[in-house]
């Protein structure tokens, strides 16, 4: 194994295959609600008045908005039956799952990691030693479920107007249309900016990290990047376990011709939205 993985240069696999598809889910469907749902709210834009031409009249975006919304809600459906399966298979406790060494959530070490990030900007300290989920990607996962239930839960008020008003006084509609749109904005420029950045633009990735994509990230990458992830699997040999040979280098192009088509939409959106709030808004 050892020999092979000289010669190939083997990588570490970082993301599973299905964590890989929801993401290309989470991404394609996230910028289709984010242009048609803003060419909605900034209909008297030009932009938006040539955004509504491609989906075919603002009815229509309104259609792609709810094909989108209901792949979104299927996705975060099967990430969460993922999780019961992983559960199930490693017998852990709810507890061990939320708050465990390998869980998404907040911990102790968390906030020493950004005491100690904070100081390395500074040129006061080395860089922290980061482990398998640093702060700033478990701040992400938790606002995709912050996201769902505030933006989703909205969104399912006013496609369903009729059901949820048997039991829901009708003025709670313009709320959640406020709601909604206010919170979309809000999760349209955190992820467009701050998790771009964070993720693809700061020096050490730039133009793009596409381990996303592929799964998969250079040995060396690896060990600099989360030194306290690559010492525990050193330590308990599960290292060998999880590495795997590179993909194609046409596979690896498509991912990028893809990566750059997704970051130019998202930063494309966050300048419309500027032009719109500045120049244009009513
Ligand atoms: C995931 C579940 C979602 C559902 C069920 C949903 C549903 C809806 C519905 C039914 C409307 C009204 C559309 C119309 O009048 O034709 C709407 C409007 C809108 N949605 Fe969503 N949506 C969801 C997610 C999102 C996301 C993720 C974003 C942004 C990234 C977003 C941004 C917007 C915006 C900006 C509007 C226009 C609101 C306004 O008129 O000010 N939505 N949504």
């Amino acid at each position: 194994m050892l020999k092979r993985h000289r010669r190939i240069k083997l990588e570490y696999e970082r993301f599973s295959r299905l964590n890989r598809g929801l993401h290309i889910f989470t991404i394609l469907t996230f910028i289709t609600l984010a242009m048609t749902g803003l060419t909605l709210k900034f209909s008297y834009t030009s932009w938006a008045v040539i955004l509504s031409h491609l989906f075919g009249g603002f009815e229509s975006a309104g259609f792609f908005h709810r094909f989108a919304a209901f792949i979104m809600i299927a996705v975060f459906v099967i990430h969460l039956a993922d999780v019961v399966r992983i559960k199930i298979k490693t017998k852990e406790s709810w507890k061990n799952m939320v708050f465990g060494p390998g869980s998404m959530f907040f911990n102790k070490k968390d906030l020493q990691d950004l005491r100690d990030s904070l100081k390395w900007f500074l040129g006061r300290g080395e860089r922290p030693q980061y482990g398998r989920w640093t702060y700033w990607e478990k701040f992400d996962y938790i606002a995709v479920f912050w996201g769902m239930m505030v933006i989703g839960s909205t969104g399912l008020t006013l496609w369903f107007p009729e059901f949820f008003t048997k039991f829901l006084p009708g003025w709670f509609l313009n709320v959640a249309t406020i709601i909604h749109s206010d919170e979309a904005l809000l999760a349209v420029g955190f992820i467009f900016t701050v998790h771009f950045f964070n993720t693809h633009l700061r020096p050490e990735k730039f133009p793009m990290d596409t381990v996303i994509f592929s799964g998969r990230i250079p040995l060396e990458e690896f060990k600099l990047d989360r030194p306290e992830e690559y010492q525990k699997m050193v330590e308990s040999g599960e290292l060998e376990k999880h590495l795997v040979e590179p993909y194609q280098p046409i596979v690896i192009r498509s991912i990028r011709i893809f990566g750059t088509v997704a970051l130019l939409s998202g930063l494309s959106i966050v300048i419309w939205i500027i032009y719109a709030m500045i120049f244009v808004y009513h």
